[in-house]
């Protein structure tokens, strides 16, 4: 597949420095457990874009691809290749500038709104990447906007990534999902990936999904 080939008047092309304000809203658009997060981030819409969007396209910008209609960007697939170096360069040329702009918060955890809480992650950023993972050295993001799901369009997006990250050199790709985003669960398993991990309490647990570049 060509970057730019059409379908169904949707096209996949490179992701722009000009795009990044379009696929911030597509995260937001798509940041409640794969349904619409505005509600949730009207303090900051930004402030889940800054951390699962901004860094990919800009330190990753060979492997940020988006999903375009006539409308404009309708959505996004990132991946980083090689993920214990790609958290290596958040932590030290992404989340300093992204700390000083929003301070840790203070006060009862329980009292924060959703962005706060993503603050506080910026300032005490974790990431799940155990050995057993190392198999999966890769890992992705896709987020498509309401009017280009359930059209065949992520199944391309997908291709289109799996298939850049194969000729990357790419051994295997994971990537984390909430436990409550059943569309998702179905679409990637049906991708054929396989569970790695689950972690979290019931109500905030997230799933692990991985697949090997041989499998396909
Ligand atoms: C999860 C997501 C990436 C899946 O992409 P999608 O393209 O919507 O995929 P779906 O499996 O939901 O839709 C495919 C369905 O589209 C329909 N479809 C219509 N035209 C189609 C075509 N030309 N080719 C394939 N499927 C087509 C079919 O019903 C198909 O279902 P089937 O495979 O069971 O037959 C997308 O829905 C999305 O971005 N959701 C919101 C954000 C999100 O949850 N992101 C993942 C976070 S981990």
């Amino acid at each position: 597949m060509n970057d730019t080939q059409i379908e169904s008047g949707f096209r996949i092309r490179p992701c722009l420095p000009t795009d990044l304000e379009a696929a911030y809203d597509v995260c937001l658009k798509t940041g409640d457990s794969g349904a619409d997060g505005t509600h949730l981030y009207q303090d900051d819409p930004a402030a889940l874009g800054n951390l699962y969007v901004g860094p990919y396209i800009v330190l990753e910008p060979d492997l940020a691809f988006v999903l375009e209609d006539g409308a404009g960007v309708c959505g996004y697939v990132l991946a980083a290749l090689d993920s214990a170096r790609f958290y290596e360069r958040l932590q030290a040329e992404w989340l300093p500038s992204l700390c000083a702009r929003h301070p840790d918060p203070e006060g009862d955890p329980a009292t924060w709104t959703p962005s706060q809480r993503l603050y506080h992650e910026y300032h005490h950023y974790q990431v799940y990447y155990p050995p057993s993972f190392r198999a999966y050295p890769s890992h992705l993001h896709i987020d498509l906007a309401p009017r280009a799901q359930g059209r065949g369009q992520g199944m391309r997006m997908m291709h289109h990534q799996l298939e850049t990250l194969e000729r990357r050199g790419s051994a295997g790709v994971h990537l984390c999902m909430s436990a409550l985003n059943h569309r998702a669960y179905r679409f990637y398993r049906k991708l054929d990936f396989d569970e790695l991990a689950r972690i979290g309490a019931a109500g905030d647990e997230v799933i692990y999904l991985g697949r090997r570049m041989d499998r396909r």
